[in-house]
């Protein structure tokens, strides 16, 4: 059934492994994940962002989740993704959420503790778990490069007080994961910051660390992408054994968005480039949920090292 990350983030945590957090949109999203999570009987984080709440509707993901527990019997937990403000938090722990993130990592401290702790006493107050951000993701965003040097990596001075006086029960870091297809420059270095993470664990011991921009921006689909009319060249993610390292470590929330996208664009593309003719949705959709499962497959039994532990 539904249920919140407290139970999974402790299991994981003792287990030295990390629960994948899948990010839908859509049906076959929503298929293709839980499909793979059944058959190898791992818990899930299910998360909507903001973007999906106004693609989709909040009640067609809320609806779309049950059906897939109906369909699977697994311990999941549906989560709003980077809440940006108290209202959509409100919105969606009033609205069947067992978890929500708000996002303050752009504000102040001051102000991302006062945001977040309000946040907390709305959520605990309904049994619903919170997940707060220190520190911001490095990235190339257009041709503005984030270097290592100028990522606002998560102070470790800082998380002690923040967890404290916000109440919040998981915290996403900045170690030099970040959003999207494109982490790196061709011929940057995949880094990030282990002993950063390190010292964050020695501040808050057995607490679960998240972490967000974590694909792998498999080249598998991209080259499916590539061959099939797509133009994703330079395309490039975080090494798999670096994701393995972390999620046996306190990182107890693996966020993975973008692999899902190449996942189905490369089936949807496979097929509508491969076949012009072919007009029917099911067709094409059938192949980006058939790559989604897989890729979710793979996590779950090369990365994250949770099957069998729902
Ligand atoms: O962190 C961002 C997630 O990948 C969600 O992306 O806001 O485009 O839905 P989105
Ligand atoms: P990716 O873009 O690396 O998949 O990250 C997703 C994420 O962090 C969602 O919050
Ligand atoms: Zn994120």
């Amino acid at each position: 059934g539904l249920v919140t990350t407290k139970e999974m983030f402790k299991k994981a945590y003792e287990g030295g492994y990390a629960i994948g957090a899948f990010n839908v949109n859509n049906m076959e999203i929503v298929q293709g994940i839980t499909e793979a999570a059944g058959e190898l009987n791992a818990p899930l984080i299910l998360q909507v962002s903001a973007g999906a709440r106004k693609y989709a509707n909040h009640s067609y993901l809320v609806k779309l989740v049950e059906a897939a527990l109906i369909e699977n019997d697994l311990p999941i937990a549906l989560h709003l993704d980077h809440g940006a403000d108290f209202e959509i938090c409100k919105a969606c722990i009033d609205g069947g959420f067992t978890s929500v993130m708000i996002d303050g990592s752009h504000h102040s401290f001051e102000d991302n503790i006062a945001l977040t702790k309000k946040v907390v006493e709305y959520a605990h107050d309904k049994g619903v778990v919170v997940e707060g951000e220190l520190g911001q993701l490095a990235g190339v965003e257009d041709d503005v490069k984030v270097s290592a040097e100028d990522a606002k990596y998560t102070h470790p001075d800082e998380v002690e007080e923040f967890v404290d006086r916000t109440g919040v029960d998981s915290l996403a870091i900045a170690i030099g994961t970040s959003h999207g297809a494109f982490k790196f420059k061709p011929g940057q270095k995949p880094m990030l910051r282990f002993d950063i993470l390190e010292e964050i664990t020695k501040r808050l011991p057995e607490f679960p660390i998240v972490l967000h921009g974590a694909s792998s921006v498999s080249q598998e689909y991209v080259k499916i992408i590539q061959a099939n009319g797509g133009n994703l060249a330079d395309a490039i993610g975080i090494p798999e054994e670096m994701l393995r390292q972390a999620a046996k470590s306190a990182v107890c929330k693996i966020n993975i968005d973008s692999d899902l996208r190449l996942a189905m664009t490369a089936g949807i593309r496979e097929v509508l480039f491969q076949h012009p003719e072919a007009f029917d949705p099911r067709e094409y959709l059938k192949v980006g949920r058939a790559y989604v499962k897989e890729v979710v497959s793979h996590k779950i039994r090369e990365v994250l090292g949770c099957e069998g532990k729902a």
